[in-house]
């Protein structure tokens, strides 16, 4: 769908998927209860995980949030457009209130897209956007992926491709001139994040532990699945280079078929039905733009059971682990 006709279709009231730099969105206009209930039911999304609002320029912010602060301004200052996204103090009346599903704050960013850009503009409304997938499973990363899971429900998509970092934004919560929680890890790393302000306190969310899923709402729901059982391993990689085949040749004797998500590195090691390799493990940008699609190749092949290789934690790393298990659904093995 062109960008004209998507931009008026939102008009209208409708819900049109986007590229973002992150992963695709399905996109509603903010300010109307009807069109983003559209949303909650296309996606299978439950109501009490609320949505990020996306704007194309800062002065729409002002509309939407009562205060932001010298931290908020500093980080929009150096990371927008970009996948970081905002949690401030939600305007009463502003938007429709299955937007905050009931929080008095609102999550917002400016994707760093042209098309996503253009098309806010065009609508000239915030335009709530979850990621573009049925709930539970891979986000997508290109139309086709949200097609595979929303055609016949939504009113178009417009086709930018695939999109570049793999992995949704990052979400953080402000409090006074210095603390900066990390809600969700994301497309902006922590270590950005601390090297862009060396003064303020960077909270991730392994550091805030059971305090960080109420916090986020939709981080306690089960996410981004392939539909075959997916089994995370970690330790030291020739060690999990042989545990994964052990358990693969295992379940192949048994007539399941078998999947492998490894590194580059060792991915030609692995015999099993389908395996796939994710970049290098030097260059963890490559697996997190990777990931998604990989989960739904192996769906597409009708993989029974998967073993991935699991990430270091620095860097992108951080976030990419951190939809990896969410993916395994907790089955995160050392060896
Ligand atoms: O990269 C992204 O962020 C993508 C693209 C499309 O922009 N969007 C995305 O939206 O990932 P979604 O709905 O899949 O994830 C939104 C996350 C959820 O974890 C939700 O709980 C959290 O943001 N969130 C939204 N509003 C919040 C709020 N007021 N307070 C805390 N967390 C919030
Ligand atoms: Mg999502």
């Amino acid at each position: 769908m062109a960008p004209v006709q998507a931009a008026e279709a939102l008009r209208a009231g409708g819900l049109v998927a986007f590229p973002t730099e992150t992963v695709y969105g399905l996109g509603a206009d903010a300010r109307s209860d009807l069109a983003v209930a559209g949303i909650f039911e296309a996606k299978g999304r439950p109501s009490d995980n609320p949505l990020i609002v996306h704007i194309a320029d800062r002065c729409q912010l002002d509309g939407l949030i009562t205060a932001s602060s010298p931290l908020a301004d500093k980080l929009m200052d150096l990371f927008w457009p970009g996948p970081l996204t905002l949690v401030l103090p939600a305007k009463e009346g502003a938007l429709s209130r299955l937007v905050t599903a009931g929080l008095p704050t609102v999550a917002v960013r400016m994707p760093d897209h042209p098309l996503a850009l253009g098309l806010i503009r065009q609508a000239d409304c915030p335009i709530a956007a979850p990621s573009a997938n049925r709930s539970g499973r891979p986000s997508p990363t290109t139309a086709g992926h949200v097609l595979e899971d929303l055609a016949g429900r939504i009113d178009g998509i417009v086709d930018g491709g695939a999109t570049g970092v793999g992995l949704e934004s990052t979400v953080v919560e402000l409090e006074g001139d210095r603390l900066v929680r990390i809600l969700r890890p994301g497309g902006i790393t922590a270590e950005a994040l601390q090297a862009a302000l060396p003064h303020a306190v960077i909270v991730t969310d392994d550091q805030m532990g059971e305090a960080a899923a109420p916090r986020s709402p939709g981080m306690k729901y089960a996410h981004y699945a392939p539909q075959g059982e997916l089994t995370l391993v970690g330790g030291e990689p020739s060690s999990v280079a042989t545990a994964i085949q052990a358990a693969v040749d295992d379940s192949r004797a048994c007539g399941i078929s078998t999947g492998v998500l490894a590194f580059d590195e060792r991915a030609a090691r692995y015999v099993a039905d389908l395996v796939i390799g994710m970049g290098s493990e030097t260059k963890l940008e490559d697996a997190a733009h990777s990931l998604y699609a990989a989960l739904r190749q192996f769906d597409a092949a009708g993989i029974e059971r998967i073993w991935a290789e699991s990430p270091a934690k620095a860097g992108i790393g951080a976030a990419l682990l951190n939809r990896m298990v969410k993916a395994s659904g907790g089955r995160h093995e050392t060896v």
